[in-house]
């Protein structure tokens, strides 16, 4: 795996590949990566001739009471499993590197819809930073292929939008969630679940299924479902930030004759903040 912290750098090398015609697939990243991580590099590996990583931890996507400083940042162990996984270019620029002329005056990209609800609540100017750096990666990397992981959906449905309203030639994937054994979903923030926690925080994705099960079995009270999924995260500890049915495809609260619906939820737990979603079909 060749490893490029300048854009020039990058972009040099991968210019070549783009003249001989080969497809070059991407998988962005915060680093301390996880088998969730290492299936997205395998997806792209699958439908693409060059894999290309980025690991960075974007200041501009945290908010300033929120985790920059402490996200696990485990750089050589994150090397040696996208070798292993046949990744072939990872770009790890450094703070000066993405945002030359600082944070505050950077130009933004803003997609006014999606990005005030549900995580965007709770995190305000979150999507903003992801679009924005998203973009930014686009265009320095310049993929056939964007994969991200459905574990973010809400983050996955923004840049689908992004990239459709501003006409960027990428084909964004959506990979599946990767999930522990008990059904977590892997995230690099599961680091902070303390030993007390774990056993329970799969409230979530178990409150997640009982109301998909609900739902399949006719019942059409959205709201009702969503305050007793609260009240059963409540009886394992947890503080809920959100459980909401939405329309799967605009992000509204779901009604009561939409057909896809996602039910996705953010719980905190003494020192994490966990999310998780959940898709069904109705016909
Ligand atoms: O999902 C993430 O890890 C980040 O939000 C992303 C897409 C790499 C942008 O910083």
């Amino acid at each position: 795996m060749r490893i490029f912290h300048t854009v020039s750098g990058l972009r040099e090398a991968l210019t070549i590949h783009r003249r001989e015609g080969l497809r070059i697939g991407f998988v962005p990243t915060m680093g301390n990566l996880h088998q969730g991580h290492l299936a997205l590099v395998a997806q792209a590996r699958q439908t693409c001739d060059v894999v290309v990583c980025s690991i960075f931890v974007n200041a501009l996507q945290f908010g300033l009471n929120e985790d920059w400083d402490k996200y696990p940042r485990t750089y050589q162990m994150d090397c040696e499993k996208l070798t292993a996984a046949g990744c072939d270019y990872l770009f790890h620029p450094d703070d000066t590197e993405m945002y030359p002329n600082g944070l505050d005056t950077q130009s933004r990209v803003i997609c006014p819809t999606m990005t005030d609800v549900l995580c965007g609540a709770s995190r305000p100017g979150h999507f903003e930073g992801v679009t924005t750096v998203v973009s930014k990666l686009f265009n320095i990397v310049q993929p056939d292929e964007a994969i991200f992981g459905i574990k973010d959906y809400q983050q996955l449905a923004v840049i689908r939008r992004m990239a459709e309203d501003l006409c960027m030639p990428v084909q964004i994937t959506a990979a599946p969630i990767h999930r522990e054994a008990d059904g977590l979903a892997m995230s690099s923030r599961n680091s902070y679940i303390t030993e007390q926690e774990r056993p329970n925080v799969v409230v979530l994705k178990e409150s997640l299924e009982w109301i998909a099960l609900q739902v399949q079995e006719g019942a059409r009270n959205f709201r009702e479902l969503e305050t007793l999924a609260i009240q059963r995260i409540a009886s394992a500890g947890f503080k809920t930030d959100y459980i909401t049915l939405s329309n799967s495809k605009t992000l509204d609260p779901a009604a009561e004759d939409d057909l896809e619906i996602t039910i996705l939820g953010a719980i905190f737990t003494e020192s994490a903040r966990l999310i998780d979603n959940l898709s069904i079909r109705l016909d």
